[in-house]
């Protein structure tokens, strides 16, 4: 008999068609996440469940399930399942590191120019019909090139970010839990500084940190402070690392120049927050892993995760393990 999995998707078709090879699996087919009811109710009798960032898998969810082997999370992140839970239990949970490391990293370049350069309230302001001639003073953004970058978080995504930094001459400052090896900083070029030298050095800071208790709202109003006026936020991690109320208050003072956010807390933002108004910021819907084979990979990976587990083998690649 095939192992029952379900999953809270529809995945691109060669991933779905390996699982349906192997398993007798139940597909959500909406497109938004099924609701707590649907996980509780279709989770009962499974032995493997390929999840998304969207479901929350917590110790409620995972003890209404007594067949499951494994949870297998598409995406980097896992943020959403309560590991220790599972791990208590005996479930492997897996997620999809290093394929949308590069991926991510464009994201991050992207929104910094974007920012930087207003790119987005030109194009809001031409298709209102605002744009009557060149002017030497109008749309006036910042250089990215030669500035400083202040990282937070330099693992996988944090390195590749810093990498394309230097295409561009920029200085590159790091801030995160663990430093770096001699050799690796020099190879990228990267100098480790405390948070608060980050914070009041940089021109650019991008958040590449897991989301935990340490890290949800490390960004907050005494941070934001230190900021220079001329500062961009960009976060492509998890939104819950910044304390969306605080960075309102200082993109409306313009205490900084602007931020821009692929993530925020919560997902999505509701059409009236305060946020929304605002010029200087710019908002897209979690997509910086977001290009066609990337998603591809990333599927990939989370089936070879789900059938490992199912067989009751080591998974290729356990959550929490790099
Ligand atoms: C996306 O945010 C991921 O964690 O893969």
């Amino acid at each position: 008999m095939k192992p029952k999995v379900y999953v809270t998707r529809l995945l691109p078709e060669e991933a779905l068609n390996r699982i349906l090879s192997y398993c007798d699996a139940r597909i959500w087919k909406g497109d938004l996440p099924p609701s707590r009811t649907e996980l509780l109710e279709n989770i009962k009798d499974v032995e493997g469940l390929l999840c998304l960032l969207t479901d929350k898998i917590d110790a409620e969810l995972i003890s209404n399930a007594p067949k499951l082997k494994v949870i297998s999370n598409l995406a980097v992140g896992f943020d959403n399942i309560d590991l220790v839970e599972a791990r208590k239990r005996g479930i492997q949970v897996g997620n999809t590191p290093g394929v949308l490391t590069e991926t991510t990293a464009d994201f991050a370049f992207a929104l910094m120019m974007a920012s930087a350069r207003r790119l987005v309230e030109g194009d809001r302001s031409v298709r209102a019909g605002y744009w009557k001639t060149w002017g030497p003073l109008i749309f006036l953004g910042h250089d990215v090139f030669g500035s400083t970058l202040g990282i937070i978080g330099m693992g996988r995504i944090g390195s590749a970010l810093a990498r394309r930094a230097k295409g561009f001459n920029m200085k590159v400052v790091y801030y995160d839990l663990y430093r770096q090896e001699e050799k690796m900083e020099k190879e990228l070029g990267i100098e480790y500084v405390t948070l608060e030298r980050l914070l009041s050095t940089s021109d650019f800071i991008s958040i590449h940190a897991n989301l935990t208790k340490e890290t949800t709202h490390l960004i907050s109003k005494k941070e934001l402070d230190m900021m220079k006026p001329n500062c961009v936020l960009l976060n492509t991690a998890r939104g819950a690392i910044v304390d969306n109320i605080a960075l309102y208050e200082a993109l409306e003072e313009k205490k900084i120049f602007g931020a821009a956010l692929d993530v925020t807390d919560p997902e999505p933002l509701p059409m009236d927050h305060p946020l929304l108004t605002l010029e200087n910021f710019v908002v897209t819907p979690h997509i910086a892993s977001a290009s066609i084979k990337t998603r591809e990979k990333m599927a990939e990976i989370a089936v070879d995760n789900l059938l490992a587990g199912l067989k009751g083998e080591k998974l290729p690649y356990p959550a929490g393990s790099s």
